[in-house]
């Protein structure tokens, strides 16, 4: 799908936000990925965490991601943890022009420190938890990235606007 744009990257990169601008731009339709999945389901992510575990979440995600990816003329903001499966990965690559949104740690924890609905978040170091993740992660990221984007300390307008020139 020539076309299409991803966004990966951590939580609080600022996928979704970026996603609905550029794809208003770009003339494509949004979608978010764990929006798709609450919708599917009518539950809050934090709920199918709660009834399902993580396990359970991560095989809604899959089945939402392999269905986006081969929509046509789309953005898709993919949830943090979506690169951890090789084939949803190999989806990703496979869907579009894949842009990583790049934070640092301390960048992404001012961002969601007051946030309730990240249940991975939800731990007595969420600093660390945050680092971790990044660590784990961004190799992930970097893998299936076409284009590194920094939006740790620009406006949105100014990363909306890079990204345009990039394209
Ligand atoms: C997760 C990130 C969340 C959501 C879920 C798990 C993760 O999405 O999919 O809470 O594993 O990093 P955002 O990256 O949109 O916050």
């Amino acid at each position: 799908m020539q076309n299409n744009i991803i966004l990966v990257g951590l939580m609080g990169a600022g996928k979704s936000t970026i996603g609905r601008h550029l794809a208003r731009r770009l003339n494509l339709t949004f979608y978010d990925s764990d929006k798709v999945v609450e919708e599917r389901t009518g539950v809050s992510i934090p709920t199918i965490f709660a009834v399902e575990g993580e396990a359970g979440f991560r095989e809604r995600e899959e089945q939402v991601i392999a269905e986006l990816t081969a929509l046509p003329n789309t953005l898709i903001a993919t949830g943090g943890g979506s690169v951890l499966r090789d084939i949803n990965r190999e989806h990703i690559k496979a869907g579009g022009t894949v842009i990583y949104l790049r934070a640092s740690a301390e960048q992404l924890f001012q961002r969601i420190r007051h946030d309730k609905t990240r249940p991975l978040m939800q731990t007595a170091n969420p600093m660390q938890t945050l680092r971790d993740l990044l660590k784990a992660r961004e190799p992930l990221y970097m893998e299936v990235a076409d284009l590194i984007m920094p939006t740790g300390k620009q406006k949105v307008n100014v990363i909306l606007r890079d990204i345009h020139a990039k394209l």
